[in-house]
């Protein structure tokens, strides 16, 4: 056992800042609801539902996540939201034909009309499908960001918030190359003044949330904290932050094949990935300045764990490709394919043909939920700055700069597991296990 870091007690109320009010902030709003009212499970959510060993396999110490740290209950959580479309998150709902309206939508009406979205920081030069009318207005970005921290500081005061996390659930914007206006505070600063056009509404939310010492997690594969001038605000202010991307669907299923083609060394020659989809975040990653911010956080994956350059006679020539399809008819209920062209023993070739029929906002709600109550976790336990622990959430980990990011789900699961050891003094599980065998005694 080592010491417990000192970490406050999660009393009093949490709120849940979502940027964006569509289909994955909505889904995950009427989720928590209907959890707490007893109408549905929080299926997929690990702080619900996961449990986790403590000592040796023997000790029988297997208590659940949500009792062993101290995060804030579901009865704790209240909502805020920004969105340019002025629905509230009842129109939301059922305008993204994500859950049943009469099951899960209907019953909790009420609720759902009583979360109405704050007026948003949005230009259609970042997410070109979208047409906002609930928008801010403001003479330089700065003034954009500085409204949205009085919107943060007036939604604690009126919910009487104890604490506050915000978590991006909005579109994916067009790709934007760090820069120069990206590496300090200062130049980050100054180019919110100018209008700087690298200066996405994504940083702005980032920027206002470090400001007011809000933990901002970010489920799209944008920029926005992802920059060294808000790594270096977060430390400033000693604020949790991290991203990027939801790991939901098609990556996820990634990052547990791709480990298992490299631990058995089996070669990759080719591995095709297509969705069809037929939500509103479908749309926008039609559009192909959103698509290849999308692209770049989708590809990275294999890359990270197949290490070509390590094993380039099993993965140098592999061709990845990943594509994304707008289709109507499905809505929310994405099809993923997966084509897998392998070889093995003396180079014969096999083939592995996954179809993924998922439900996106399905898979992404929980990991919202988890997010939201893991990165309050650790602003309490005063952990400021990347939450490399939670990457196992995440497309593309934000990393310590010239530390590449773990994506394999396990190595992920072991690193978050073992940081909640870390953080409540518990030993450390590192799976060697020789104490259960005559050999390991004798040393
Ligand atoms: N499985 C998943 O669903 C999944 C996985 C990984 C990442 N994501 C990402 O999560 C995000 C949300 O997905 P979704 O299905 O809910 O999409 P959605 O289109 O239903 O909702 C996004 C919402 O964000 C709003 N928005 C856009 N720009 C905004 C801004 N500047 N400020 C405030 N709100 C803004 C839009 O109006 C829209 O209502 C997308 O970026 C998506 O790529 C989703």
């Amino acid at each position: 056992m080592t010491e417990a870091r000192p970490t406050a007690p999660a009393t009093g109320k949490l709120g849940v800042l979502t940027v964006g009010l569509g289909a994955v902030a909505s889904t995950f709003i009427a989720g928590v609801e209907l959890a707490r009212r007893g109408l549905a499970q929080p299926y997929g959510s690990l702080t619900q539902l996961g449990r986790i060993r403590l000592g040796k396999r023997t000790d029988g110490r297997n208590p659940l996540i949500r009792e062993f740290v101290p995060l804030a209950g579901l009865e704790d959580l209240v909502f805020g939201a920004w969105d340019p479309i002025p629905d509230n998150a009842y129109d939301s709902c059922l305008k993204c034909g994500v859950l049943d309206k009469h099951e899960h939508i209907f019953p909790i009406g009420d609720f759902l009309k009583s979360i109405m979205p704050m007026p948003a920081v949005f230009e259609q030069h970042y997410v070109k499908r979208l047409v906002g009318t609930n928008v801010k207005a403001g003479k330089t970005k700065r003034e954009l960001a500085e409204a949205l921290r009085q919107d943060i500081r007036d939604f604690k005061a009126k919910n009487g918030c104890d604490r506050l996390v915000m978590v991006w659930c909005a579109s994916t914007e067009i790709f934007i190359v760090p820069g120069p206006a990206h590496e300090t505070v200062a130049s980050l600063e100054a180019a919110m003044d100018a209008n700087d056009p690298t200066i996405a509404p994504s940083m702005l939310y980032a920027y206002a949330a470090l400001m007011e010492g809000v933990p901002f997690a970010n489920g799209a594969p944008n920029l926005s904290c992802d920059v060294p001038a808000m790594e270096k605000l977060a430390s400033e202010k000693g604020v949790a932050i991290g991203g990027k991307d939801f790991k939901t669907g098609q990556t996820m299923l990634k990052t547990v094949l791709g480990p298992m083609f490299k631990a058995r060394m089996l070669g990759i020659a080719g591995w095709y990935s297509t969705n069809i989809l037929g939500n509103r975040d479908g749309e926008v990653l039609d559009d192909p300045e959103s698509f290849k911010t999308k692209e770049e956080s989708k590809l990275g994956v294999l890359e990270y764990i197949l290490q070509p350059d390590v094993y380039p006679e099993l993965y140098k020539q592999m061709y990845h490709k990943v594509r994304i399809n707008y289709y109507p008819p499905r809505g929310d209920n994405k099809e993923g394919w997966d084509n897998i062209d392998i070889f093995g023993w003396l180079g014969y070739p096999m083939q592995i043909k996954v179809d993924f029929l998922c439900r996106d906002s399905i898979l992404a709600a929980p990991l919202v939920l988890d997010l939201a109550l893991f990165f309050d976790l650790a602003q309490r336990a005063r952990m400021a700055g990347i939450q490399e622990w939670l990457s196992f959430y995440f497309k593309s980990p934000q990393a310590a700069p010239g530390l590449y990011p773990e994506h394999d789900l396990f190595i992920q699961l072991t690193k978050m597991k073992n940081t909640l050891r870390f953080i409540m003094g518990e030993d450390q599980i590192t799976h060697l296990g020789v104490e259960y065998y005559e050999y390991g005694k004798d040393q």
